[in-house]
């Protein structure tokens, strides 16, 4: 559905010294910088694919979105969505997608979202009898009634983003791309957003490209993601494999009195440490975590221990570091 190959995007910009006298200086020689914002990556995500893009700040993600919905030309590279090549035939492009920017508005905000929506019935050519299937399926699915005849304006910031998405399906793209779609909600709003995508997932087939810092959107929407950072792909694959790739458990161990000093087992890990209580991480190639266990059991008065997996969070912090 969606295929990129080597894709690269460089941006000039020119470097400026402050200061009044550069700015002269500047006007009549400018020092070009060339950022690598996409530094050739490949991505290959199937038909009804709900596929996680994630990296740091600056990474590329937004920059990626935008030459895949056409917005931006890229500077060398193969790109293919669902046959098209998104600058290309705009106007027969933009019906086969959806775009939602969590930091931008579309909607227009001095009238109700659904004037915006029949204004996009009309820029889409959506035929009457499926708009108003479409428009009745995805306010009763949000529960939307109301909110869709109040100007935008007055909206909330997760009512509006739940709009944001509804003017994004009402042509029944094929594809969607969702940059930062939860940016700013409250963890009731991001449910109900991580809920709506995924039963229109499986009810519509539609696949989706969706950018994000909230890691638990990854783990309750994607089986799959792809990992950026610096313009690079470094990591491509199930969210299960990177768990399962770095090997460890966190145990959270409450002392039953206080302690000045304690010692754990060579190569163990402390993540973080306070007079009653210590938690640390367990690499299972080097330790059995029952043994390591035993030996705080043995040597300390416990009031409780817990053993976690490492937080997703952590797990990327880790892959971004080993690729630097
Ligand atoms: N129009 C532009 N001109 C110059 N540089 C740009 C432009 N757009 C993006 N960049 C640069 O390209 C790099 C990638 O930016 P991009 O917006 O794709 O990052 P991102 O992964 O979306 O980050 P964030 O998580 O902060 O949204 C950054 O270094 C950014 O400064
Ligand atoms: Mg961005």
């Amino acid at each position: 559905m969606i295929e990129v190959k080597d894709l690269k995007k460089h941006f000039r910009t020119f470097k400026k010294e402050q200061g009044l006298k550069a700015s002269i200086k500047s006007l009549f020689h400018r020092e070009f910088v060339d950022v690598k914002a996409l530094d050739g990556i490949s991505l290959d995500v199937k038909q009804g694919e709900i596929r996680g893009f994630i990296g740091p700040n600056g990474a590329g993600k937004s920059t990626t979105i935008k030459i895949l919905s056409g917005v931006l030309y890229p500077t060398s590279g193969y790109v293919s969505v669902n046959g098209f090549e998104p600058w290309k035939q705009r106007e027969k492009y933009v019906k086969n997608i959806g775009v939602v920017f969590g930091q931008k508005q579309q909607l227009w905000l001095d009238l109700p979202s659904v004037d915006t929506f029949h204004l996009n019935k009309e820029i889409y050519d959506i035929p009457q009898e499926l708009f108003t299937k479409n428009l009745d399926y995805f306010v009763k699915l949000f529960d939307l009634e109301d909110i869709i005849r109040r100007p935008a304006r007055q909206l909330s910031l997760g009512e509006k983003m739940k709009c944001e998405l509804i003017a994004a399906l009402l042509h029944d793209p094929k594809i969607v791309f969702l940059d930062e779609p939860t940016i700013g909600l409250d963890v009731l709003s991001k449910e109900k957003i991580r809920q709506f995508i995924k039963k229109v997932n499986k009810d519509k087939g539609i696949t989706f490209l969706l950018t994000t810092h909230d890691l638990d959107d990854i783990e309750n929407l994607c089986q799959k993601i792809t990992i950026i950072n610096q313009g690079k792909i470094i990591y491509d694959d199930t969210l299960q494999k990177i768990k399962a790739e770095i090997d460890t458990k966190i145990l959270d161990v409450k002392f039953s009195k206080a302690l000045k000093e304690y010692k754990v087992p060579e190569g163990i890990k402390i993540l973080n440490k306070g007079d009653m209580e210590i938690k640390i991480e367990v690499d299972k190639k080097k330790h059995k975590v029952d043994e390591v266990i035993g030996y705080i059991l043995k040597h300390y008065a416990i009031n409780d221990i817990n053993v976690s997996n490492p937080e997703i969070e952590d797990i990327i912090k880790k892959i971004y570091s080993q690729s630097k």
